[in-house]
């Protein structure tokens, strides 16, 4: 793609990397974010029609402070600098930053002088975050101001002959009121781009893309039946159909039917060779008494390994090893290096059991709801594109204590009654994550007339926006009080439910 129809965010260290990065893909231009080391070849190559530097944490007149290939600024390209960004910029042209008396952190009100493109349809008066130490003090030539606030006279400068831009405050984060229209102004009005990156061209593109890279090889992937590693086997069989085998190993603790949703969903529509393999009964055995967490996950994830690799040598060699790594787990894991192996399943060092030439990752330009898009596109079922996340120790890791069949079957009905009762309520949208966990305690209860000793089931719901920290969601109690109903009538062996109502931190998300 070397159309002029891109935007580079060029990484000084931000936390807000991936970030600005969504917002400029929310406003339909694709952008990629590449380290602040990328040569000048290297940027030219990708062929920017506007560049943005992130914030980061250094200030700029430290030692080793991160700077760009000072030929960034002669490419032509508008650039738009964020926080340490429009420092960095200031420096690179001859001005100068200081400390301001105060430090500002957190909301600060902005006002601008209309004169600037940037703030074209921006009120006045607005919201914006700020935070930072320092501040662009002098001015570079040909710089002038737009923008301030009460303790930054340089909340936002521009060069417009050079085509250069500064914010000091952050236009990306949500507590920027009006910050997703000033991008907006800068992607449309400066860079002359248009609201055009759509999944529907990208799927095409991309299609293409794996066509010439497989030829007429083998592609080998493990559906794991999450979103990613589904929305990748759709997409390869799209564009090679049964050069593609998926291995499905169903190590049995899954949710309530979803083994044979996955299986069916691929099925119906693709063109693909898929091998399940039902491996409950090997990962009992390996299970069985096992009580620790950390042990379950171990042992989950070997004999993951174990199964793959018997069934990957039945099919013998292929030409590549598929990966759903999306690309929130390639800026993670080291811009611009390939991702390391993604760990569906804890599966560390699968591509060592198998033999490939090499590794092909279709979404690792894709954020998670992009990826969502992209399945929906390609004609995935809504079911299982808009799938919550679900860890792959799957219900090992929700039954505390030992593991047995029965107790995987107890919580599948409990769980599966629960995710009915939240969709039914219209809430599996707004509540992140959702499911049951069958704990080890047994308690009394009364049922018709007799007395019973069974499991207690706990029901955990959050709202997260990215899973490190979330808040326990408020589930309204008719919903609460038709699920606890529904499940110790229809689920055997449970005779009491509670609601989890503790936040990440302290607890965890997952119980084990
Ligand atoms: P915790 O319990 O750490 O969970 O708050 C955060 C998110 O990670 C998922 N999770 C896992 N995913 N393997 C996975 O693939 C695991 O071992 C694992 N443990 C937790 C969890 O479901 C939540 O979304």
């Amino acid at each position: 793609m070397s159309e002029k129809n891109r935007v580079l965010v060029l990484d000084f260290g931000g936390q807000y990397n991936l970030l600005i990065a969504r917002r400029v893909r929310e406003c339909g231009v694709y952008c990629e974010i590449k380290p602040n080391t990328a040569s000048i070849e290297e940027i030219r190559q990708f062929n920017p029609a506007g560049i943005i530097f992130t914030g980061g944490p250094s200030t700029v007149y430290e030692e080793d402070a991160p700077r760009c290939a000072p030929e960034v600024f002669e490419l032509g390209v508008p650039v738009l600098g964020i926080c340490y960004g429009q420092q960095l910029m200031t420096v690179m042209h001859g001005g100068s930053c200081k400390a301001g008396e105060v430090r500002e952190y957190g909301k600060a009100e902005l006002l601008h002088n209309s004169s600037s493109q940037l703030f074209e349809g921006v009120r006045q008066q607005s919201i914006c975050w700020m935070s930072h130490t320092i501040s662009v003090d002098k001015l570079p030539d040909g710089f002038v101001v737009c923008a301030k606030t009460k303790d930054c006279p340089t909340a936002a400068i521009e060069n417009p002959e050079k085509k250069l831009y500064g914010m000091q405050f952050h236009p990306e984060v949500m507590h920027t009121e009006q910050g997703a229209l000033m991008l907006q102004n800068f992607l449309y009005k400066i860079c002359g781009l248009g609201n055009e990156w759509t999944m529907a061209a990208y799927s095409q593109e991309a299609i293409a893309d794996i066509r010439q890279k497989v030829g007429g090889g083998k592609v080998l992937l493990a559906l794991s039946g999450g979103v990613d590693s589904s929305v990748a086997a759709a997409l390869i069989s799209k564009a090679v159909g049964s050069q593609l085998t998926c291995v499905f190993v169903d190590h049995g603790l899954l949710r309530k039917d979803e083994g044979d949703l996955v299986e069916q969903a691929m099925k119906d529509k693709f063109d693909m060779n898929i091998v399940r393999v039902n491996a409950q009964e090997r990962f009992l055995e390996k299970l069985a008494g096992v009580t620790d967490p950390e042990r379950k996950r171990k042992i989950i994830g070997e004999e993951f390994i174990r199964v793959f690799e018997e069934e990957s040598k039945k099919i013998g060699a292929v030409d590549f090893l598929a990966q759903g790594t999306i690309y929130p787990d390639v800026v993670e894991s080291g811009l611009g290096k390939s991702a390391v192996i993604k760990s569906h399943h804890n599966v560390g060092g699968l591509p060592d059991y198998v033999d490939f030439k090499e590794i092909i990752e279709p979404l690792r330009l894709l954020f998670k709801d992009e990826v969502r898009a992209l399945g929906l596109e390609l004609g995935l079922p809504e079911e299982l594109v808009w799938r919550q996340p679900f860890p792959g120790p799957g219900l090992a890791v929700r039954i505390i204590g030992d593991i047995t069949a029965e107790k995987i079957s107890i919580l599948q009905e409990a769980d599966a009654i629960f995710r009915q009762e939240i969709a039914k309520a219209k809430l599996n949208r707004e509540i992140n994550q959702y499911f049951a966990v069958l704990t080890d305690m047994r308690s009394v209860g009364v049922m018709g007339d007799g007395r019973t000793y069974d499991y207690t089931v706990a029901l955990r719901g959050v709202v997260t926006s990215d899973f490190m920290t979330a808040d326990w969601a408020r589930i309204p109690y008719d919903v609460l009080e038709k699920t606890s109903n529904r499940i110790v009538n229809e689920a055997p062996h449970i005779n009491r439910v509670v609601y989890d109502i503790t936040s990440k931190p302290p607890a965890t998300i997952e119980w084990e």
